[in-house]
């Protein structure tokens, strides 16, 4: 059983026991840690020595010693996957397979950061462009914003977390990081392992606990910089709303769409989605969940993709052969489950899953449902996915573009002027064709428009977001 508390300038620090919370295995209970609470106090320390450290040591920090920090990283979490894909699954419940290749993509995050801290990171102004600016000399230099205050989802605990850890160190920042309440394990062990690696000490500071009670005072302190938040709409607006003066990133929710249309590659597409709806029990904010196929060829997709999604394995995710674990919290998979019972009421169809055992809902498919259901205009974050027919590419493009979000969305098809209007026409940060929307690699930008977001991620936008440029002009005399 692992046990942890804050840890505060290279060091873990214990709490007196009195506030402590579980972590137990969404799937079968199991106990799997305990985690002391931070205190104020605790939460102020790891404030100030980010701060210290960023003043002292970090931001003066040459850059290939930041590049082989991350490298080291890399290694060592190379040399540990499979302790951390343990780890993920047992306090998240991922299906083993899933948490692999989140290990693995966590791996690649640490590379990009790497080499990304090694790259130019200014550029020269052509001064003459502007009439009296001839004999000037003008250059852009970024530098490192400070303390960063990182706050991180369940749904991926090691990943989500690297995607702020990471471009941190590469840009020359320190962090205050608070992961989910769910899941502060493999951040800590992450965080240690970065240690090893060589971050200075106060470089990374985690503090656990309640968001009510740490976030409102990390968000708002003077020291603080930049936050940068990866969760639902409604605690990210709040956040925005307290950290007012303060630059910030945003990774929200989203109500995915996907097209099919009649010249795509049906198996492709079918196999895509069946895995990009399900991934993680839906727990994703790019999860497949709306999926608009064309009228032609909508009875043999339907078919097709309800026969795959019966042949998932659901169940325990340390099993190799399951696909889909369990939510994060009978809490969560109650409230999938009310919404696929109130879209039933209102006249959907329920051709598979529906079911629940504790936390374990069986993967669902709805049809005849309506832009105005739950099940499809919200984000439903569980694994039930809603399909939807269409006619003609201006329909479905209004509404596809008709949602508060916009996050990624996927389009199949063969017609390469088909995929660039739908690329323009749909309002995403980003669109794949013959890709689902659940994919994501990362080093592209990643961020949503509308409700699903602000600024954006993908190692080095991220590093963007975390410096600011400085100008520098020189008179030539
Ligand atoms: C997210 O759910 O916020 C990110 C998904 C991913 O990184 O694959």
């Amino acid at each position: 059983m692992i046990h942890i508390g804050s840890f505060i300038n290279g060091k873990e620090r214990k709490g007196d026991g009195r506030v402590q919370q579980e972590v137990r295995n969404p799937y079968n209970g199991t106990l799997v840690g305990v985690v002391d609470f931070s205190t104020i106090e605790d939460l102020e320390m790891a404030i100030q020595n980010a701060y210290d450290t960023f003043e002292h040591v970090m931001r003066k920090m040459p850059a290939h010693q930041r590049s082989t920090i991350l490298r080291k990283s890399a290694d060592l979490l190379e040399e540990q996957s499979e302790d951390f894909a343990q780890l993920l699954c047992q306090e998240a419940g991922k299906p083993i397979r899933d948490a692999r290749g989140e290990v693995s993509r966590a791996i690649q995050v640490l590379r990009f950061a790497s080499e990304e801290a090694k790259r130019n990171d200014g550029e020269l102004m052509k001064m003459d462009a502007a009439i009296g600016g001839e004999e000037r000399i003008g250059l852009v230099k970024r530098k490192p914003i400070g303390v960063i205050a990182a706050i991180t989802p369940f749904n991926f605990p090691l990943n989500l977390v690297l995607h702020k850890l990471a471009p941190a160190v590469a840009a020359g920042c320190t962090v205050v990081l608070k992961p989910a309440e769910k899941t502060p394990l493999s951040a800590m062990k992450l965080v240690q392992l970065m240690t090893e690696a060589g971050v200075p000490s106060g470089a990374i500071n985690v503090v656990n606990g309640l968001g009510a009670d740490l976030v409102p005072p990390l968000v708002t302190h003077p020291y603080i910089k930049k936050v940068t938040f990866t969760g639902s709409g409604a605690v990210g607006f709040k956040i925005q709303e307290m950290a007012r003066h303060k630059k910030i990133t945003l990774e929200l929710g989203a109500n995915s769409p996907n097209i099919v249309f009649p010249d795509a590659n049906l198996e492709i597409a079918v196999a895509g989605l069946v895995k990009g709806g399900f991934v993680f029990a839906g727990q994703a904010c790019i999860s497949v969940q709306r999926i608009y196929v064309h009228r032609d060829i909508y009875s043999s997709f339907v078919d097709a993709f309800v026969s795959a999604v019966q042949s998932l394995n659901a169940g325990d995710p340390a099993l190799e052969t399951t696909d889909v674990g369990p939510m994060i919290t009978l809490e969560a998979a109650c409230r999938a489950e009310a919404w696929i019972q109130e879209a039933v009421s209102q006249g959907a169809r329920l051709l598979t899953g529906g079911q629940r055992q504790g936390t374990l809902l069986q993967p669902t498919v709805l049809t005849n449902v309506t832009p105005q259901m739950k099940v499809v205009c919200e984000e439903v974050f569980a694994p039930i996915v809603t399909i939807l027919p269409f006619e003609t590419e201006e329909e479905v493009i209004a509404a596809v573009n008709d949602s508060p979000y916009g996050l990624q969305a996927g389009v199949f098809t063969s017609d390469i002027n088909r995929a660039f209007r739908l690329f323009e026409a749909l309002e995403m940060g980003g669109v794949w064709i013959n890709e689902t929307s659940t994919v994501r690699h990362d080093h592209y930008p990643y961020g949503g428009v509308k409700q699903s977001g602000v600024g954006l991620e993908g190692v080095a936008y991220a590093i963007k977001e975390m410096t600011e440029p400085k100008f520098l002009g020189i008179r030539l005399v």
